[in-house]
């Protein structure tokens, strides 16, 4: 199975209640081959609406982050860890979550087999490596089944509280520094 195929399976997903809500799936985007991978929590409403992961306001922050780490975003695969929008923007929940991560992330990882993850906020964070308190831990790397994990703090926590972005600017660097 390659990635389009596991694409194309995705995009008529029944698996969990949020396809009921959804205009489209925003299974991820970039290079299929790509060094890094970055996971968020989920799609809003423009990225529900395009198809397309992080193209909002965060959207544009990580992208500007991301080239100011000195990266360019279309060598990077970006998605997150349920590939339909909750409603009204609320946190995925844990059956969600997980049925998403082990039909479709899970499978994306080992395909892309990336050098380095980039977890963006606490859900995906908790979801994939168990830990919480991002403030504590962001910036540092973890290895969890042979493979190498960043916590980082999510790019719409830096556009509401801007005394993050700095810190999530650094630990951009510090991912691009541990390819
Ligand atoms: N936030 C996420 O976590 N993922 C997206 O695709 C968009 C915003």
């Amino acid at each position: 199975m390659n990635l389009r195929a596991l694409c194309e399976i995705a995009s008529n997903c029944i698996q969990c209640p949020l396809y009921e809500s959804r205009m489209n799936v925003v299974f991820g985007e970039g290079r299929c081959d790509a060094d890094i991978m970055l996971i968020g929590e989920a799609p809003g409403k423009t990225e529900d609406e395009t198809g397309k992961p992080f193209v909002g306001m965060s959207g544009k922050l990580l992208s500007e982050i991301i080239s100011d780490a000195g990266l360019d975003r279309s060598d990077i695969y970006i998605t997150s860890i349920v590939k339909c929008r909750p409603e009204n923007n609320r946190k995925p929940r844990k059956l969600e979550y997980s049925k998403c991560i082990s039909l479709y992330l899970r499978k994306q990882i080992d395909l892309i087999n990336p050098d380095i993850i980039g977890l963006l906020g606490n859900s995906a964070i908790y979801a994939l490596i168990g830990k919480k308190n991002i403030k504590q831990i962001h910036g540092e790397t973890y290895e969890v089944n042979g493979r190498k994990y960043i916590a980082l703090f999510h790019p719409a926590a830096a556009l509401y509280s801007r005394a993050l972005l700095p810190l999530l600017k650094e630990d951009m660097i510090i991912l691009k520094n541990a390819i």
